[in-house]
């Protein structure tokens, strides 16, 4: 009996050495540029991650503060100021900075759905890692992050003439000139960068 178990035990550790070792060879081997689209097993496997990860710490507690005009308008405020240059004034994230994400920047013109309140605060408080997306948390206070949630919920619901304000902010904000897009080849080893 406890040679079986013995037994088990070291075939059990050889193959976490293993898959260890496998780990450590395969994974520099895979490509980590952010231009590339990686294999949908990476993309569903870290996308699965990511998400376990935020539903896992987050705190399941809803919007403390009420969605009045006034709390919302200051969310806006926030948001045109720390989000819009990525997510876009209207949350679309439409490309106004000139370059590729992987993962895309999310966008919030539906307000988010699949996230509780909680799970946003989280978002924005700590960021993503291995995403573009940054933390807040450090530099704001909850009160900011709460206003900037329910400006986002807000977005679904822009009346007509908030939609014409947004996009004449959208048009206002720093416009990247259009560069011709260098080959990956370009970033590779062994080539000099400009
Ligand atoms: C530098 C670009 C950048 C800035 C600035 C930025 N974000 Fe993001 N954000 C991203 C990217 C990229 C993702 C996608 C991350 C992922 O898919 O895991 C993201 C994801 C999110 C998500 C998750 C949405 C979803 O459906 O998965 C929320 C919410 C969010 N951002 C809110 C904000 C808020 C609010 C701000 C401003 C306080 C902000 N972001 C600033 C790039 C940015």
């Amino acid at each position: 009996m406890m040679r079986v178990l013995a037994g088990i035990v070291v075939v059990v550790c050889a193959c976490a050495i293993a898959a260890a070792g496998a780990l450590v060879v395969i994974a520099p081997q895979l490509n980590f540029t952010a231009r590339a689209t990686p294999s949908w097993l990476e993309t569903r496997l870290a996308g699965y991650v990511l998400r376990r990860a935020v539903r896992n710490h987050a705190a399941a507690q809803p919007n403390p503060l009420p969605a009045t005009a006034e709390n919302i308008k200051a969310g806006e405020h926030e948001y045109l100021e720390h989000c819009a240059v990525c997510h876009a004034p209207d949350g679309s994230a439409r490309d106004l900075l000139g370059a590729d994400f992987f993962p895309p920047i999310a966008r919030l013109a539906r307000g988010a759905p699949s996230w509780s309140d909680g799970e946003l605060y989280y978002i924005i408080a700590n960021g993503i890692r291995y995403t573009g997306m940054p933390g807040f948390g450090q530099r704001h206070d909850p009160g900011e992050i709460w206003k900037m949630i329910l400006w986002i919920r807000h977005l679904p619901h822009l009346t007509a003439q908030e939609k014409a304000e947004l996009n004449q902010r959208g048009e206002c904000m720093p416009q990247h000139e259009q560069h011709s897009p260098a080959p990956l080849s370009y970033f590779s080893r062994g080539k000099r960068l400009a």
